[in-house]
């Protein structure tokens, strides 16, 4: 099958106009293809894909809408084209011919995720992948390399997100905290990183009483993973960033227990931890040029006799205190945990946590857009780009200190649950253990699902963050002007 790109025409007399392949397609196939385009009433508009019946074959060419041809449309169109030949051997197509290095690299990772496929079913996946994308003219007379790492990259990328969506996917009587621990050892046996796995014994021993407490309950118990990644040729002046993941890997809310409704998508509560863990895996791929150590503080919050109690009082790793005023608040108990452990004993550059922390992001954002929380405004532009490269869209809250002082309990140093502004208020909860680093804190509970197939996100979890990570972390100069 081929695949042909569409853009939108300047006129009303030319409502389209075919991209690269598209004469010699014609020529080869004796059929006017643009004719047929403007019959089908084709418009360009991305994501548009029609079928072009020739040569009495109705499978053979495929037109593509590329809209603007820029980055984002490539990797929306590479979704549709995606999506559009599972089940196929195979699929030629020009469209990457239309964009620059970021085009290629954009087009791939829209292609490789609008593949995704996820099933537990007993005769196979609905669907399948198509076999091969084979790109024709990409790169045009330049410098074949940079097209060569652009390709790298982008199926490096995407198939870090594809990582991070599947582990999100995973349902939950298979994904427990030790099953997460697994997966990072493998991870780091593939990726040549160094791996460290906390048992709940040696997590009592070193005082990690946030994450205890909340996988008290569990048949299953918590664990925390810590991954060191160096890129070549790293010395004592290479800066580090810690990267800190929830990885609750079922919420049920604890004994303050989530209705149904709240609860029945809570299996992807890890989805923190699974970006993380993913990025990881792509940081030597990407050329990442900073130390940096992936934190994945483990447990699922569950309800049982042992469970932790509204009221308790908690104390975290290196000693604060938090009451426990809702168990369900339970993300910002285990961040702290391993923010306070990164500052202690990583003391990185710069922290960046990533959970999906709060269904007040939901209210404040839409479905459509993660919040992030910064202390330093270079780090806060590092994000915006990497979001806007990357196609993972973030907006900047406050830390309003108007609110802190919700955060204060009668007994202990912090309340878990200062009431609202919800997101706002779990970010002022955790900027004291970040203790002083630059830091951003991503609560993306808004985007964690996706409700329908929408250009590169299938229906279900949605992986979010690798690609934002690994986007910014693959940058030349990730912590330029941080101070
Ligand atoms: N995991 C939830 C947040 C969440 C909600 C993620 C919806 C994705 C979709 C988190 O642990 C939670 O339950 N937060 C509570 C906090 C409250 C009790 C202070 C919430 O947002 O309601
Ligand atoms: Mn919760
Ligand atoms: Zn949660």
């Amino acid at each position: 099958m081929w695949a042909l790109p569409v853009l939108p025409g300047a006129s009303a007399e030319d409502p389209v106009l075919l991209g690269p392949g598209a004469d010699e397609a014609s020529q080869a196939l004796d059929v006017d293809l643009l004719a047929a385009a403007e019959a089908l009433g084709a418009t360009g508009k991305v994501g548009e894909v029609l079928l072009v019946p020739v040569s009495g074959r109705a499978d053979l060419v495929l037109l593509v809408g590329v809209g603007e041809a820029d980055a984002t449309s490539l990797r929306r169109a590479g979704a549709a084209l995606a999506r559009a030949t599972k089940d196929r051997d195979a699929v030629v197509t020009t469209l990457a011919a239309l964009g620059d290095e970021d085009g290629l690299e954009a087009f791939v990772v829209g292609t490789v995720l609008g593949s995704f496929e996820f099933h537990w079913r007993s005769q196979g996946p609905k669907a399948r992948p198509v076999g091969r994308v084979v790109l024709a003219d990409v790169g045009g007379d330049q410098d074949d390399e940079s097209y060569d790492a652009a390709l790298a990259r982008g199926l490096a990328v995407g198939r870090a997100a594809w990582r991070s969506r599947a582990l999100a996917t995973v349902p939950s009587n298979l994904k427990n905290p030790e099953w997460m621990a697994e997966q990072a050892r493998q991870l780091a046996d593939e990726a040549g990183l160094e791996v460290r796995v906390w048992d709940e014994a040696q997590l009592a021993e070193e005082g990690f009483g946030g994450i205890l407490a909340v996988g008290a309950a569990s048949a299953t118990p918590p664990r925390l993973v810590r991954l060191d990644y160096a890129p070549a040729g790293a010395t004592a002046s290479t800066p580090t960033v810690a990267l800190v993941g929830k990885g609750i890997t079922f919420d049920t809310g604890g004994l303050d227990i989530k209705p149904p409704d709240s609860m029945l998508t809570m299996k992807r509560d890890m989805s923190g931890s699974a970006a993380v863990l993913a990025t990881m895996g792509a940081l030597a791929e990407v050329g990442c040029p900073v130390r940096v150590v992936g934190l994945l503080p483990l447990a699922e919050n569950a309800v049982s006799g042992s469970a932790m109690r509204p009221g308790d009082v908690i104390t975290h790793f290196g000693g604060r205190t938090s009451e426990v005023n809702n168990t369900d608040a339970e993300g910002r108990l285990v961040l702290a945990d391993a923010m306070a452990y990164a500052v202690a004993e990583v003391d990185p550059d710069v922290l960046v946590d990533v959970a999906t922390l709060t269904g007040a992001m939901k209210v404040a954002l839409g479905l459509h857009t993660a919040g992030y929380f910064a202390t330093d405004d270079a780090l806060a532009t590092q994000v915006e780009r990497a979001a806007r490269a990357s196609g993972e869209n973030v907006w900047r809250m406050p830390l309003a200190a108007e609110y802190q002082e919700r955060t204060a309990s009668k007994i202990a140093d912090v309340d878990n649950a200062a009431g609202g502004p919800g997101a706002i208020t779990a970010a002022l909860f955790l900027q004291p253990f970040a203790g002083g680093k630059p830091w951003v804190h991503v609560d993306f509970a808004s985007v964690a699902e996706a409700v329908a197939d929408r250009h590169e996100l299938t229906a279900g979890p949605t992986g979010f963050g690798a690609r934002l990570l690994l986007s910014w972390l693959g940058s030349e100069t990730p912590l330029e002007g941080v101070k």
